[in-house]
């Protein structure tokens, strides 16, 4: 009789390339601290307990973003998935649970699934879950900080033969300024390979009312002033400062020139702070009443901006959809 050897269930493979480096960490903050108009990078919000407040306002009334998108993929996900390559290698950029890219699963019918975000520990358990579910797809987690620029390691590049599907939802890239949104474009555009059909499907926030938008950043319950003053909090353990949340306040102003929402931390009297360099200097900065951090742009497109930034990138045969109300839109991109 003929005996079938039981195949030992498949788990994913993980690849850590990030490592923190206290003392630039240190440097960079140090730095922004000192400007004339203080600054901070947005990825300081996202510690643990931000990055659960970032999914709590996912699930405001007032911040449509999410909702919107999640809309496009269930209205159009049969025609996306008639745009884009069958049997891919699908790359989610900034997976975290790695839901967004769950759901479209069954559409996309992916070869590979690698999940991207800047530590393997985040992608671990989500990855292992879905692993039970999938068994049959191949998996692998990716820790890298992408945020100034993609660069897939040798392990990936070689694992990823056939076409890649890039995938960047959530309106991240609106977290780019222009000139860094089209740099981090270029580098996914080469991160796509040369492999026929393969491209990036992408969500992008667009241009709209100043008072949708600045509900959104500045929610009746309080949840985004919070997600902005925890950055504080994060602060004070990397850095050993003394931010102290109630001398600060939540503020987010939609420029409409710049076409973006900026989210500041603003000193609601005159206030000393204090902390640690990256030699371990004790550094100070006063702030005025009234002046302030800051700690995150928004960018919103037109859909015409965004397609002129895509083509600039070196993408081509572009397409989109979006909701009734053109509130936010996703694009297919196609690499080569
Ligand atoms: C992650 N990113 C797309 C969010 C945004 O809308 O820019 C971050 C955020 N900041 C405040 N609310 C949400």
């Amino acid at each position: 009789m003929l005996q079938t050897a039981e195949q030992p269930p498949r788990s994913p493979r993980f690849v850590q390339v990030y490592r923190e480096d206290q003392e630039a960490l240190r440097r960079e903050l140090t730095q922004g601290l000192l400007q004339a108009q203080a600054h901070c990078s947005p990825k300081f919000l996202y510690d643990a307990l931000g990055s659960r407040l970032f999914e709590a306002i996912t699930e405001l009334p007032e911040y449509y973003p999410t909702r919107t998108e999640a809309s496009i993929f269930a209205t159009h996900g049969a025609d996306m998935a008639r745009a884009v390559p069958q049997n891919a290698t699908l790359l989610d950029l900034g997976a975290g649970n790695c839901n967004k890219a769950a759901a479209l699963f069954s559409r996309f019918e992916p070869q590979r699934y690698v999940a991207i975000d800047i530590s393997v520990q985040f992608l671990q358990g989500a990855l292992e879950c879905l692993q039970r579910q999938h068994p049959k797809l191949e998996m692998w987690g990716l820790g890298v900080d992408f945020s100034g620029g993609l660069q897939l390691p040798e392990p990936i590049e070689a694992a990823a033969s056939g076409p890649r599907l890039l995938f960047y939802p959530g309106s991240s890239i609106g977290n780019f300024t222009p000139d860094a949104a089209l740099a981090f474009l270029r580098s996914v555009r080469l991160a796509c390979g040369t492999q026929a059909g393969s491209g990036l499907l992408i969500g992008v926030d667009l241009v709209k009312d100043s008072a949708v938008l600045e509900a959104a950043y500045d929610d009746a319950l309080g949840v985004t002033a919070a997600f902005n003053l925890n950055l504080l909090l994060h602060l004070n353990r990397l850095l050993q400062a003394d931010f102290r949340l109630p001398d600060w306040r939540h503020r987010a102003h939609y420029d409409t020139q710049q076409q973006r929402i900026e989210m500041h931390l603003q000193a609601r009297h005159a206030v000393k702070v204090s902390w640690h360099d990256e030699q371990g200097q004790r550094c100070e900065r006063h702030f005025e009443a009234g002046q302030t951090l800051h700690t995150e742009n928004s960018c919103k497109w037109t859909v015409q901006g965004f397609a002129e930034l895509l083509q600039r990138a070196g993408f081509q045969g572009l397409q989109h959809w979006s909701d009734e109300a053109r509130q936010f839109a996703v694009f297919w991109a196609s690499a080569c």
